[in-house]
């Protein structure tokens, strides 16, 4: 990087407002309307800060529809100078804090809408989920996928009602489903009592905080979890360090897609994601995006990115 572009990135950042929204992407992506409500600013204001952060390198910008996302830069010089900068900004500052604060009260308000939206459909679930794709396919194909080994363990995050417990559990000694929502958990419980598969728990937790301590598993499965996630990567992240090195990683979400009505009638978060995203989450978590399978469906691709847990001597070889 050039004396120029250091210069034009730090005069980007150089700004009371600017600094805020690069503290605020860095804790997840936001959306333009959440950033306004955050810092009290009006619209037009905050987009004109978010562009010039944006051409500074500083901000990556994902369009989804009609949203579009802010979250800090994940590659160029623009993403160690961002970085550079947030180390040196002080905790423990008051606007800082302020805005933290109220972040976390947009979170929650989110987070909510999303807790009642599976609240009321645990019972429903598995029939919304039929009218995506055939659920018989992916099941079939992750079957194929799954390298089971002698004593396997699994944790299935974001379980729901324990489909992929159902599906997988047969195959490995014994599986853990998560979810944090009870009413899931619930039907999941009632699913694997009926299925008769003892080898099975599920647990209330926070796929962001698992209860598990590093190299717990040789299999982790996320199906159709992350595009309710604020922050996926560190889904993929905090699964990927619950896995044994050389453990297998089966992601299953949709492919890039613009049905906006998923968003707003059923509580998706993000619409779907392209294989650059996901590599860039796995390199990010120490995980080598080994494969992916597609199965093409209408309107909706399935797509299932399968990686593997990088042992010791590959972290070192990759870092170098
Ligand atoms: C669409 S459902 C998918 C369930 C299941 N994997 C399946 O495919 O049938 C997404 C699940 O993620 C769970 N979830 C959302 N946020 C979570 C969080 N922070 N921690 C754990 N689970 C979460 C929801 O409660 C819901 O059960």
């Amino acid at each position: 990087m050039g004396m120029p572009e250091i210069l034009a990135s730090l005069k980007a950042a150089g700004e009371t407002t600017r600094l805020r929204l690069l503290a605020l992407c860095a804790q997840s992506e936001l959306t333009v309307s959440e950033l306004t409500r955050v810092l009290g600013q009006s619209q037009p204001r905050v987009s004109r800060h978010l562009k010039l952060l944006c051409d500074a390198g500083l901000l990556d910008r994902a369009r989804e529809g009609s949203s579009v996302f802010y979250g800090l830069a994940q590659r160029g010089d623009g993403a160690h100078i961002a970085r550079a900068l947030l180390a040196l900004l002080p905790r423990d500052d008051s606007l800082f804090m302020r805005d933290r604060q109220r972040l976390s009260s947009v979170a929650e308000e989110r987070r909510e809408s999303a807790a009642h939206y599976f609240r009321e459909n645990a019972e429903k679930w598995d029939a919304v989920r039929s009218l995506y794709v055939d659920e018989a396919e992916v099941e079939r194909a992750l079957l194929g996928l799954v390298k089971v080994s002698e004593g396997a363990e699994l944790v299935d995050v974001g379980t729901g009602t324990g489909r992929m417990l159902n599906v997988l559990a047969p195959k490995v000694r014994h599986a853990v489903g998560v979810d944090l929502s009870r009413e899931m958990l619930a039907v999941a419980r009632a699913n694997l009592e009926r299925a008769g598969l003892g080898n099975c728990v599920v647990r209330q937790a926070d796929m962001y905080n698992l209860p598990f301590a590093p190299a717990s598993f040789d299999i982790a499965t996320i199906h159709q979890v992350l595009h309710f996630a604020d922050r996926p990567a560190d889904v993929v992240a905090e699964a990927a360090r619950v896995l044994k090195p050389g453990g297998q990683m089966l992601i299953v979400d949709f492919a890039p897609h613009d049905l906006e009505y998923l968003r707003a009638e059923h509580a998706h978060r993000r619409l779907g994601f392209s294989d650059s995203q996901v590599r860039d989450w796995c390199q990010g978590a120490k995980l080598d995006l080994v494969e992916t399978a597609r199965l093409d469906g209408d309107p909706l691709t399935v797509c299932i990115w399968q990686a593997r847990a990088m042992d010791a001597a590959h972290r070192v070889e990759k870092a170098a």
